[in-house]
C-alpha cells in the first residue's frame, strides 16, 4: 500500500461522475484561434475588449521588461516594489474614484487576502450563493461564520441580517458584480442600503464588470448603478477586460493601508511582474481614453442577444433552450441535461465554434456559456446564431 494510492481512486471517482477536466491548447487570445489543432471562433474568452492581443499592451510590457526585468524579485514590502506598481495603483484608484488601490498578483489572491484580513472568528459573512470560488474560499479561510443567501435574494439577505447581525462583531457582505456563470448583475443599490442599515462592510467583485460596465468610463458595476459615493471594497482582476494578469482592491485610503499591513496573500508573495503591471496600466489608459471598444462590445452583445431572444420566443423547437437573464457580455443558453449541453457544445465545435458546456456541480443547471468580445466580427456572431438555431431545430 502506497501513501498516494488514494489519488488513483479519487481520480476514478471524478471520471465516474463525469467531472474529469483537462486542458485544451488555445493558440492565441483573439476572437479566432486554433484549439487543439482546429480553427475556431472563440466564445470562451474573458478578454472582453480584445486587449490581450493588443499591440499597445505588448509594447508596454516589453518596455517594462527592458526597464525593470522579467521578475519583481521579491515581495512588495521587501525588494519587489517598482514605480510602475504605484502608477497602476494610482490609475486604478483614479478610474474607480476611490482614495487608493492595491494590486495583487491575481484576482484569486486579492479575494482571499482581503476577506481573511477583514474578518475572522468573531465575525459574520453573508454571501450570494453564486459567488466565485475565490470569494467562497476566502470566506472559509477567514474563520468567520458564513451564511449564504439565495442568488440576488435581497429579502433573504435582510432576514439573515435581522437574525444574525447583532451576534457578531463585524459583518462583511460579499457579492460578484457580474455573475460569471450566468451574466446577470448583483442588486447593488439594495445591497448598499442593507449594508448601511445593518452596519456592514460590502465587498463587490468586479472581475467581469471592470472595463465592461459603466456608460461613461467603463469603471464597472458600481459606476453602472451610480453608486460611486458609497463606501465599498471594490475588488477586480487585471486578467479579463484589462487583458493582463493580477488583481486589485480599490477603496478608502485607510482600507488599502490596512491591507498592505494585514493581507497575507499580498505581503508574502512576489510582486506582480513588471510586464503584467505595465500591460494592465496601458489597458486602463486605453479604456479611459475612449469608449470605442466598449461600445463595439455592446453592439455585438445586442446583436447576439436580440437574435437569440427572437429565436427562443418565436420557434417552438427552442423551448428546451432558454436564454438566461443577462446584462453583460456573458450570455448563457440553458439546456435540460448535462448530456444535452455536452452534445450541443460538440456540435458547435464541429461547426468551428468554441462555446463551452458548463454543468453541475459548477452551476445548478446545464448551459452553453457564450462570452462576447468587442473584436468579434458581426459575421462571426451570425455564425454562432445560425449554429445555435440548427442545434435547436434538431432537438
Ligand atoms: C468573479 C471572479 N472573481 C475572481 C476571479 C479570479 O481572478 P484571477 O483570474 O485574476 O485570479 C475570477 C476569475 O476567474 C472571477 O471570475
Amino acid at each position: 500500500m502506497d501513501a498516494y494510492d488514494w489519488i488513483d481512486s479519487a481520480l476514478a471517482t471524478i471520471h465516474k461522475a463525469n467531472w474529469y477536466r483537462s486542458v485544451k491548447t488555445m493558440s492565441s487570445p483573439g476572437p479566432t484561434a486554433v484549439l487543439n489543432g482546429q480553427e475556431v471562433i472563440n466564445f470562451a474568452s474573458n478578454d472582453y475588449l480584445g486587449l490581450a492581443g493588443d499591440s499597445r499592451l505588448a509594447e508596454a510590457a516589453i518596455a517594462a521588461i527592458n526597464t525593470w526585468g522579467t521578475g519583481s524579485t521579491g515581495s512588495r514590502l521587501l525588494s519587489g516594489h517598482r514605480t510602475i506598481h504605484e502608477q497602476l495603483e494610482d490609475a486604478l484608484a483614479s478610474w474607480k474614484q476611490t482614495e487608493a488601490a492595491i494590486v495583487y498578483s491575481s484576482g484569486y489572491l486579492a479575494n482571499i487576502g482581503t476577506i481573511t484580513a477583514l474578518v475572522s472568528g468573531r465575525d459574520l459573512i453573508l454571501a450570494d450563493a453564486y459567488n466565485h470560488a475565490s470569494l467562497k474560499n476566502g470566506a472559509r479561510l477567514s474563520g468567520a461564520t458564513i451564511h449564504e443567501f439565495g442568488h440576488a435574494n435581497v429579502a433573504e439577505l435582510r432576514s439573515l441580517l435581522e437574525t444574525h447581525r447583532s451576534h457578531y462583531r463585524r459583518c462583511l457582505l460579499v457579492t460578484d458584480s457580474v455573475f460569471s456563470m450566468d451574466g446577470d448583475l448583483c442588486p447593488l443599490p439594495e445591497l448598499i442600503a442593507l449594508a448601511e442599515a445593518y452596519n456592514c462592510m460590502l465587498l463587490i467583485d468586479e472581475a467581469h464588470g471592470t472595463g465592461v460596465l459603466g456608460a461613461t468610463t467603463g469603471a464597472g458595476c458600481v459606476e453602472h448603478f451610480g453608486c460611486r459615493d458609497a463606501e465599498l471594497i471594490q475588488m477586480g482582476t487585471l486578467s479579463k477586460a484589462l487583458g493582463s494578469l493580477g488583481g486589485y482592491v480599490a477603496g478608502s485610503a485607510k482600507l488599502i493601508d490596512y491591507l498592505r499591513n494585514r493581507s497575507t496573500s499580498w505581503i508574502y508573495t512576489t510582486g506582480l511582474s513588471p510586464a503584467d503591471t505595465a500591460a494592465a496600466l496601458a489597458a486602463v489608459e486605453i479604456i479611459r481614453e475612449g469608449n470605442e471598444l466598449r461600445s463595439q462590445l455592446w453592439q455585438r452583445v445586442t446583436q447576439l442577444k436580440q437574435a437569440l431572444t427572437q429565436q427562443l420566443e418565436t420557434d417552438d423547437h427552442h423551448s428546451e433552450m432558454q436564454l438566461l437573464p443577462s446584462e453583460s457580455p456573458i450570455l448563457c443558453v440553458q439546456m435540460p441535461t448535462p448530456n444535452a449541453v455536452l452534445t450541443a457544445s460538440q456540435q458547435l465545435l464541429d461547426q468551428g465554434i468554441f462555446a463551452p458546456a458548463i454543468r453541475p456541480p459548477t452551476v445548478p443547471t446545464s448551459r452553453i456559456r457564450i462570452s462576447v468580445m468587442a473584436t468579434h466580427q458581426p459575421e462571426q456572431i451570425d455564425q454562432l446564431i445560425f449554429a445555435l438555431s440548427e442545434i435547436a431545430q434538431c432537438r
